[in-house]
């Protein structure tokens, strides 16, 4: 099939085809979703299918407002109202348990529970509104690979096999959402995945403690949010991590061990470094927001077969704030390995 893409004047016709059980990408704050209509089980299938996703992990459910989300749940937190005029639209997922048989199995991975996230983006909040039902949107990149942040990477990953895809420039954010569990009503709630929205920011807002969940466990553990198990966001060629202060020696061990290698960092790293590397993905700037913005962008850009590089290097940041985030998608790519001489 040929892959449509739409310009905004067209998400009329996107919206028709959603409706009838046609897969159409679109852009959010995060990543580009991959978008199905949640109330057509062979549609959702069909975004497993094309993506190679496993089953078992459930998708979010993207809705143009609240009031949609009043369809499928009737048990809500006491702290929803609270977070939602807080947050939504915006970079956070909310887990609820739902009334049952009000979602299609294949949607919440049979479970009794799930993920809501009404995304800020005008094109695609229009676009929901224009389908009449929420949509199902996992990020619309082959399972495995780093999540798509522009129009392009969802090109190269699903041309012909999706009907279309909505062009709304690069994303904001480059990370996916934060997803918080606010299904056990008499509980506090728990981010299951680290996101653009931090703990401290759901804090200040709910003036009650935020838990969080390990983000990352082992394949043979049972992880509260099905997606932490998988190996995600990870390139094909080797990843590792350098510590701000490890650089130096890190340069010189590629050229001892003849590694063609590709560096992804900010302009005072990139800068040191590039004469001594063969390929440089720089951030916009040096702070966490344009590394995080850059991360998917950057392993996808350095993981081109056409650079055939044996290695790529990843600056780290701090382990706060967004730096959470980020640093949970550095991990996943590089296999929890740093530079260590
Ligand atoms: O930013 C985002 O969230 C992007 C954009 C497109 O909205 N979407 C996205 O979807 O990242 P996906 O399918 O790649 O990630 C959904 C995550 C997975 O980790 C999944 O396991 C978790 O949400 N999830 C879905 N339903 C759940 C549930 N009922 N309980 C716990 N975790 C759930
Ligand atoms: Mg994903």
């Amino acid at each position: 099939m040929e892959t449509i893409k739409y310009d905004e004047t067209q998400l009329n016709e996107a919206a028709k085809e959603l409706a009838v059980g046609n897969l159409v990408a679109f852009p959010t704050e995060t990543v580009y979703g991959l978008g199905a209509n949640v109330l057509l089980p062979e549609a959702v299938k069909q975004v497993f299918t094309v993506k190679g996703r496993p089953q078992d992990n459930p998708l979010i459910v993207h809705v143009a407002s609240f009031e949609q989300v009043k369809e499928y749940v009737d048990n809500f937190h006491p702290l929803t109202e609270q977070i939602v005029k807080n947050f939504w639209p915006g970079p956070l997922t909310l887990i609820f348990h739902i009334k049952k048989g009000s979602l299609p199995g294949i949607v919440t991975g049979g479970l009794s529970t799930a993920a809501f996230r009404m995304p800020d983006n005008k094109k695609t909040l229009e676009l929901i509104q224009l389908a009449g039902v929420p949509l199902v949107g996992p990020s619309a990149n082959t399972s495995g690979k780093p999540s798509p942040t522009t129009a392009d990477h969802v090109f190269h990953d699903l041309k012909g096999k999706i009907t279309g895809i909505i062009d709304d420039g690069a994303t904001r954010i480059g990370v996916e959402s934060t997803v918080l569990d606010l299904s056990d009503p008499s509980a506090p709630p728990m981010i299951l995945r680290p996101g653009a929205i931090t703990k401290e920011q759901l804090e200040v807002v709910i003036e009650s403690p935020v838990a969080t969940d390990r983000h990352l466990v082992k394949e043979s553990e049972t992880p509260k949010s099905p997606g932490m198990k998988y190996k995600h966001y990870s390139p094909d060629t080797r990843v590792l991590m350098v510590e701000k202060t490890d650089w130096p020696e890190a340069i010189i061990w590629t050229k001892e061990q003849k590694l063609r290698t590709g560096v992804l960092a900010g302009p005072t790293i990139a800068d040191q470094v590039r004469k001594d590397v063969a390929a440089v993905y720089m951030y916009y700037d040096d702070s966490v927001e344009a590394a995080t913005k850059g991360l998917f962008a950057g392993l996808r850009g350095l993981d081109d077969d056409r650079l055939a590089l044996d290695l790529i290097l990843v600056q780290v940041a701090p382990e706060e704030g967004l730096g959470i985030a980020y640093m949970n998608r550095l991990k996943k790519a590089a296999g929890q390995n740093y530079y260590k001489k």
